[in-house]
């Protein structure tokens, strides 16, 4: 067996977290990272067959029977996963039962996977049906973009416009918009299933006076889509009260749309 603390999804998981917690995405122990990783890949670090124990994940995942996840554990601070892994995060299994999660690494202090399972799982089965090859799901809790929560209109047309129009950047990277949820108590299958009914249209699904969540094909994408949108919610919060005397225009958006063939949600434009 190779050493686990050597493989390329610990490492990955240990070096985002690190840099989202010193980004300040994730205070405390806020935010929470799914990986679906690759069976074959993982049986050279452990024996799938060493089932640590089991937990009850709550819900129905049966559409993710047999897959395997690395998440990060609930409670667990980021800044510490760089420091002790195999506390902070784990390796589980969804068991053919679809409500059991078989823990086949990591949790060592008994803890268990996110609160918000039912959010990445849910969401993960939803990005699948729109791209085979989505494997992460990511949640945080980014200033700039929680602050526009506060004060946005909660209306995906309205807060994907105002986001597009804030540089140039952002309807290359999000063309397709950003799904938006009111607020809603977090870590419940309630949450789960309109994040991932959102999931279905979007790659950006904003909780309202919460946070964010994205995912991607891989860290780069998921990661590369929120510190995007986050940073379009900062040019909106520190030019909101400020009169614009320059602003990227309908015709500009257009104009972006065709220099990068982008497949974008046209009535979201004014065209
Ligand atoms: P967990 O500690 O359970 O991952 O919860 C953090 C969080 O961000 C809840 O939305
Ligand atoms: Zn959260």
């Amino acid at each position: 067996m190779k050493d686990i603390m050597q493989a390329p999804f610990m490492i990955e998981m240990m070096r985002t977290t690190a840099n989202m917690y010193r980004l300040g995405y994730d205070e405390r122990n806020g935010g929470n990272i799914s990986w679906m990783l690759d069976e074959n890949e993982v049986g050279e670090y452990l024996g799938l067959s060493n089932v640590i124990r089991t937990i009850d994940t709550g819900f129905d995942a049966t559409a993710l029977a047999g897959k395997i996840f690395i998440v990060t554990g609930t409670g667990k601070y980021f800044k510490n996963v760089e420091f002790d892994p195999e506390n902070n995060l784990g390796i589980i299994r969804i068991a053919a039962d679809g409500r059991t999660a078989e823990l086949l690494w990591g949790y060592s202090d008994g803890g268990r996977f996110t609160s918000e399972l039912p959010a990445h799982l849910m969401s993960h089965i939803a990005r699948l049906s729109i791209d085979p090859e989505n494997r992460i799901i990511m949640h945080c809790h980014p200033d700039y973009t929680l602050a526009m929560t506060q004060v946005h209109e909660a209306d995906e047309r309205a807060i994907t416009r105002t986001l597009w129009k804030q540089m140039t950047e952002s309807i290359v990277v999000f063309p397709e918009g950003v799904g938006v949820l009111p607020w809603m108590v977090c870590g419940t299958n309630e949450i789960g299933e309109a994040t991932a009914e959102k999931m279905k249209e979007y790659r950006i699904v904003l909780w309202t006076l919460h946070g964010i969540y994205g995912c991607g094909r891989d860290m780069d994408e998921a990661f590369g889509l929120i510190e995007t949108v986050e940073k379009a919610a900062k040019q909106y919060i520190l030019t909101a009260n400020l009169p614009k005397a320059n602003e990227i225009t309908d015709e500009n958006l257009l104009a972006l749309t065709k220099r990068f063939d982008l497949n974008y949600r046209k009535d979201f434009l004014d065209i």
